[in-house]
């Protein structure tokens, strides 16, 4: 991890990563969907986990180099993130940066900023 993901994620029970196939298994071709089941898999585990209580925070901040290196990831898998999962803490024993982090207001984009219909730029919504 990067130190910034280190920082905090050191205190969770389970790190896990996100790994792409890059080929199809069957055929040996390309697949040029592998990021986006990575993030559909992802995505279930972010909501598994909260249903379960826990919570899933995802990060891109990783050194994919040294991931292949530790855990021998063969050629054909990309290691692309990892994720950190655990049961929400304290969060009054986290350092300021990081509460502020925490409880800063979240903003979501209008979904007319991304959903397009007819041509690009045009809001659906
Ligand atoms: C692909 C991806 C990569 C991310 N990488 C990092 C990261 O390296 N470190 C980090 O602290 N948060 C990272 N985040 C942000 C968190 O996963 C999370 O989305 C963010 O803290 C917002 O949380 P919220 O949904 O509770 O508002 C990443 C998010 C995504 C979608």
């Amino acid at each position: 991890l990067w130190e910034a993901n280190q920082r905090w994620a050191q205190h969770a029970p389970v790190l896990g990563l996100g790994v792409v196939s890059l080929n199809f298994e069957r055929n040996g071709k390309p697949n040029p969907a592998a990021v986006h089941d990575l993030g559909c898999a992802a995505a279930n585990i972010m909501h598994e986990a909260a249903a379960r209580g826990l919570q899933a925070h995802f990060m891109i901040g990783i050194e994919p180099a040294r991931v292949r290196e530790l855990y021998g990831v063969p050629e054909g898998f990309q290691p692309l993130t990892a994720f950190a999962l655990g049961y929400p803490g304290d969060i009054a024993s986290l350092p300021e940066a990081l509460r502020a982090r925490d409880e800063a207001k979240r903003a979501r984009k209008p979904l007319g900023e991304t959903v397009f219909t007819g041509a690009w730029g045009k809001p659906a919504l």
